[in-house]
C-alpha cells in the first residue's frame, strides 16, 4: 500500500485542515498512550500540526491537560479543530518554535508527531535536547514518526517517502532511529519502549531518569 505523505493535507470547504494520516494514525497512537501517559498530567504537544490529534487524544485521555502548540502559521486551522472542542481539559494553544527560548511551564508530558523529520536534523536534536532537559524526573516522551535502522529504511514505501521529502527541503529527512535515542540518551531520556505503527510508523517511547548526583560510588 503507497504510504500516505503526512504533509498532504487537503482542505474542508470551510477551510478547516484536515490530515487523513491523523485519522489512520490516532487510534493507534492513543491506545499506546493510555499506559504510557497514565502517571502524566500535563503533556505539551510540538507541532499540533491540523490539530485532529490535540482533540482526539485529550478526549479520549480525559485525566490528561492537553497543550497543544505549533509554529503561528499553523494557527487559524488549528483554532478550526480546537474551538470545537467541547472538553475542559484543552489548554490555550501557544506559539512554540523548537528554537524558541521560552517554553510552556510544568509539563510532565510531550507528544510530537511527524515533526522530527520536517525539521532539520540540528532542529530535531534541539526539540530532544530540550524535552530532557525541561521534563521532570519520570516525565515521558513520545515521539511519533517514521524512522531508518541501521541507516536503512524499514520499507519502500519510506524510501519513496524520503525522496519526497527530499523534493520539499534537503534539510528534511527520516532520522536514524539509534541517533534519535543516542540524543535522547544524552539528554537524560530512556527509550522504554520502540512500538511497530501501521504504515511503517514507530512511537518511541522515553523515560526522563533523573541520573544520581553527589557522591561517587566506590
Ligand atoms: C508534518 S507536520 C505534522 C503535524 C502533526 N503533528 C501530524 O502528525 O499531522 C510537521 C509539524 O512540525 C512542525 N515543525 C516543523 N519545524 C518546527 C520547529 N522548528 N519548531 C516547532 N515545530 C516545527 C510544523 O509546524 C508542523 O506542525
Amino acid at each position: 500500500m503507497p504510504k500516505t505523505m503526512p504533509n498532504q493535507d487537503q482542505l474542508y470547504q470551510d477551510g478547516r485542515p484536515f490530515s487523513q494520516a491523523c485519522e489512520n494514525n490516532k487510534a493507534p497512537i492513543v491506545a499506546i498512550l493510555r499506559s504510557a501517559f497514565a502517571p502524566s498530567k500535563k503533556v505539551l504537544e510540538i507541532g499540533s500540526g491540523t490539530g485532529q490529534h490535540a482533540v482526539y487524544f485529550a478526549s479520549e485521555l480525559a485525566h490528561l491537560c492537553w497543550q497543544p502548540s505549533d509554529r503561528p502559521e499553523y494557527h487559524a486551522g488549528l483554532k478550526f479543530w480546537l474551538n470545537d472542542y467541547a472538553g475542559t481539559n484543552m489548554l490555550p494553544l501557544v506559539s512554540l518554535d523548537i528554537e524558541d527560548n521560552s517554553w510552556p511551564a510544568d509539563f510532565d508530558a510531550v507528544f510530537s508527531a511527524n515533526t522530527a523529520h520536517i525539521m532539520s536534523w540540528q532542529q530535531a536534536q534541539l526539540m530532544i535536547a530540550k524535552v530532557g532537559a525541561k521534563l521532570p524526573d519520570q516525565g515521558m516522551f513520545a515521539l511519533y514518526g517514521p524512522f531508518n535502522y541501521g541507516g536503512e529504511f524499514s520499507s519502500e514505501s519510506n524510501a519513496r517517502f524520503e525522496q519526497w521529502l527530499k523534493q520539499g527541503g534537503a534539510h528534511q529527512g527520516i532520522r536514524d532511529q539509534e541517533a534519535v535515542v543516542a540524543c535522547a540518551e544524552q539528554a537524560g531520556m530512556t527509550l522504554v519502549c520502540d512500538h511497530t505503527m501501521p504504515a511503517n510508523n514507530r512511537l518511541l517511547v522515553f523515560k526522563k531518569m533523573q541520573r544520581p548526583t553527589g557522591g561517587r560510588i566506590s
